[in-house]
């Protein structure tokens, strides 16, 4: 059931959503079967949102690091990562930490509502998250290996045809559910803007005690010239990891989109987010 989509873009169709090669109905089913307990974390985010980097912020303030980044956390609906089997997961002690990148009624353990896990989801500006989309699929060996150009890549994106779906609902799936007690929802913006107020934020949520040296540590591993350049935080044993770190500013897309583009994709953001109440910063 892999399907090819434009310019050589690999897909696979789960639930009515087009996801990645990887997530196979063996790691998709797994991750809805998971079951979760009060103190474990889902870190959810649509791809190229600052996941990686949330990823790093959970792991310290959890003490949860191990041999490199991806090991710290399972990543059960994708099949690439690590070998394991649904008993290793089980017998693992809490805090665990997992990684998912679906909307929500695809997440992981099933309902939120339903269960009692934390969930933090990060959002970025769809501008932002285009473009460093479109570095990351191109020539990539290794998922989508999309091989056209930024034109359709936007168009593609539009359309809800990129890896995750569309990312309006994506994102507005989570919104609706910011409210829940067991969830907590940032953007990419507030935490560039003010890191420490963002890291304040997250301790809070997972109940870590965040004394002032701490924050400091955290705050200067976390930052982008460190995690871009330091062994563990670059993913050992991941491929391409580079990919992973390219600006890590807020506002890059204006490199990509033309002047008509962007007129075109503020109307679709005004109507798509409508009265929502979510609204992002571009700069
Ligand atoms: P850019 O391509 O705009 O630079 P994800 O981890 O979800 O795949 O997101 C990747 C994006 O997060 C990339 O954006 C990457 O550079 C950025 N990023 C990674 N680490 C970061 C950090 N410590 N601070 C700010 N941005 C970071």
């Amino acid at each position: 059931d892999l399907q090819i989509g434009d310019h050589g873009y690999k897909f696979r169709m789960v639930d009515g959503r087009v996801m990645p090669p990887y997530i196979t109905p063996r790691c998709y089913g797994l991750s809805r079967r998971i079951e979760t307990r009060p103190a474990d974390v889902c870190f959810v985010s649509y791809p190229k949102s600052g996941t990686t980097w949330l990823s790093y912020i959970i792991v310290l303030l959890t003490g949860k690091a191990a041999a490199s980044l991806e090991s710290s956390f399972y990543w059960v609906e994708s099949s690439w990562t690590h070998p394991m089997t649904e008993s290793d997961i089980a017998s693992d002690r809490s805090p665990r930490l997992f990684k998912s990148h679906m909307p929500y009624d695809m997440a992981l353990g099933g309902t939120p509502a339903q269960n009692p896990c934390k969930y933090i989801y990060i959002a970025r500006n769809p501008k932002d998250v285009c473009s460093s989309y479109f570095y990351f699929e191109s020539g990539k060996s290794w998922s989508g290996f999309y091989n056209g150009g930024w034109d359709h890549w936007l168009q593609m994106f539009t359309d809800g045809k990129v890896h995750r779906g569309d990312w309006f609902e994506h994102v507005l799936s989570w919104w609706e559910h910011r409210n829940a007690d067991n969830i907590l929802f940032l953007t990419y913006e507030e935490l560039k803007m003010d890191p420490r107020a963002g890291l304040t934020k997250i301790a809070r949520f997972l109940d870590v005690e965040l004394t002032p040296g701490k924050l400091d540590e955290v705050a200067r591993k976390v930052s982008f010239s460190e995690m871009k350049t330091t062994e563990f935080s670059a993913m050992k044993g991941v491929k391409e990891f580079g990919k992973f770190f390219r600006k890590g500013e807020i506002g890059s897309w204006k490199e990509y989109f033309t002047v008509a583009q962007n007129e075109r994709f503020d109307a679709l953001y005004a109507s798509r987010m409508g009265s929502s109440g979510l609204d992002f910063i571009f700069m």
